[in-house]
């Protein structure tokens, strides 16, 4: 009975009238007892189903109400109304699921996306949730096949792991040990040896420790999966738990990766323009009614779609860390110290030294090569200059850092050195350092943050938005 059905997305786009057909979905709106506007998550366009005077009992009629959920069989009629070419005629309307209209939380009426955020189990029945949602499926579902279309191998990584792969300790404990009287080494200190795996371990921050040992063999692996990191930072852009995607590459060095990453980026955005434009140009009039709110001079310059085409068209901006720290000395922000934090040589760029750049100075991507090796994980290439190591970040407008990734280290004896100085477990590690041992080769690769991906392609602001239900610090609903 169920599959009979037409998709409301495909029935809305055919201008073929007098089929009799049968749709599911749930009310968006019900005006004058008369029409219906119908929903099913295919798109945001719904149908309107017609109910003739006298074809229902006062009693079915009082039921169809905001969220309730209707199988509807009707034939399909040209429309007289505006905004759509057809409608449905109703002949049967059979009531699925009540949904009570005092209690239903989302009113035919704007919300806000922060209340929404509240409401996350059901915020994907919204419009700008559904397009949200195919978007990013869309998105996944690309990343797999440029990946695949160009012989990568897809390896399933680990989400359960006894490293730090960044080596920058932000991660979450996993443990099967009592909290109230854990098992204590001579030293006072918690004896992992107890513990489930026999030893401490923890969730992934990255899959790219397993993914060097897959392109080892493989010449070209990609891992997409989610990875969690324990970082207190409650930013628009930082989740505890996000979705990456990893290609590792060998026989590559950072040009090459540079290469790859841009086209990549590139090729995905094109996927969703040419697969789901209905989706994008939504969201791009819902970025233009955000833009209105804000004062006239934070507005962006360029709507969604213009921004995405820009992106496609032209060549991300590749500097060095050295010529960005100038830059950003120079920079009329930073001479009326409008920056928050110092800049030389050395640090970390801040995400507001990383909007300059993108946002104010170069107005496109950017991609920053070179930067100091103490702020950069120990497997990076070392660089002649001893001070700086083959590591490449792409910074995005309105995102900042949206890709990270490098030419890895391939010689032994210089990896081993610098885990050594950043007191790494040399031996523990030894599975990875094998891959140096063993025909070691120039390699690459990058991690991209799908989450931000996500938010660059809708335009979505708040990294909460785009991914169903955030983790974030103090906040593990639903
Ligand atoms: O720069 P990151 O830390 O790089 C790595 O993890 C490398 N192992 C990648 C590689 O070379 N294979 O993270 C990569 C990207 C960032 O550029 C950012 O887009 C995203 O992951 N990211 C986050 N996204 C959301 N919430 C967070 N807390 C994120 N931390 C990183
Ligand atoms: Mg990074």
């Amino acid at each position: 009975m169920f599959n009979k059905r037409i998709k409301i997305k495909q029935l809305v786009a055919t201008e073929q009238t007098g089929d009799e057909v049968t749709v599911m979905g749930w009310v968006r709106t019900f005006r004058n007892n008369q029409f219906i506007a119908l929903n099913d998550g295919s798109t945001n366009n719904n149908l309107q189903v017609v109910v003739e005077l006298g074809l229902l009992d006062e009693a079915i009629l009082k039921r169809i109400t905001t969220g309730a959920s209707l199988k509807v069989t009707g034939e399909v009629v040209p429309s007289l109304g505006k905004g759509q070419k057809i409608e449905l005629k109703a002949k049967n309307v059979e009531i699925l699921g009540d949904s009570d209209a005092d209690k239903y939380p989302l009113q035919p009426k704007k919300h806000s996306l922060e209340f929404l955020r509240e409401k996350a189990h059901l915020r994907f029945r919204t419009n700008t949730f559904g397009s949200v949602f195919r978007v990013r499926h869309l998105l996944a579902f690309a990343i797999h096949k440029f990946f695949n279309d160009r012989g990568f191998i897809y390896l399933h990584t680990p989400i359960i792991t006894a490293s730090d792969a960044e080596g920058a300790g932000e991660m979450f404990r996993v443990t099967t040990l009592p909290f109230d009287n854990p098992p204590r080494s001579q030293d006072g200190s918690i004896d992992f040896k107890e513990d489930f795996f026999g030893k401490s371990t923890n969730l992934t921050v990255s899959g790219q420790l397993e993914g060097e040992l897959g392109a080892m063999a493989f010449s070209e692996v990609y891992t997409f999966g989610p990875t969690f990191r324990a970082e207190n930072s409650n930013t628009t852009r930082h989740l505890a738990e996000f979705w990456m995607i990893e290609p590792e590459m060998a026989f590559c060095d950072i040009e090459d990766n540079m290469n790859l990453a841009e086209e990549f980026m590139k090729y995905l955005i094109q996927y969703v323009m040419d697969n789901n434009r209905d989706d994008i140009e939504f969201l791009d009039q819902r970025l233009a009614e955000e833009e209105k709110q804000k004062p006239a001079n934070e507005r962006s310059e360029f709507g969604l779609i213009e921004k995405l085409q820009f992106v496609i068209n032209n060549n991300f901006e590749r500097i060095t860390y050295t010529d960005a720290i100038t830059i950003l000395l120079e920079s009329p922000a930073y001479k009326k110290k409008k920056f928050k934090y110092d800049v030389n040589w050395g640090i970390d760029l801040q995400s507001e030294h990383e909007r300059y750049l993108v946002e104010k100075h170069f107005k496109k991507p950017v991609i920053v090569t070179g930067y100091p090796k103490e702020i950069k994980a120990f497997y990076m290439k070392q660089n002649e200059d001893g001070k700086t190591v083959a590591a490449m970040d792409i910074l995005a407008p309105g995102i900042g850092e949206i890709v990270g990734g490098s030419q890895r280290e391939e010689n032994l004896e210089k990896l081993e050195q610098r885990m050594r100085e950043m007191h790494l477990p040399v031996e523990e590690m030894s599975w990875y350092l094998d891959t140096r041992r063993f025909g070691t080769v120039p390699h690459a690769g990058f991690g991209l943050g799908f989450e931000r991906m996500v938010q660059f392609v809708t335009g979505m602001t708040n990294i909460r938005d785009v991914i169903a239900f955030a983790r974030t610090p103090k906040n593990c609903e639903f």
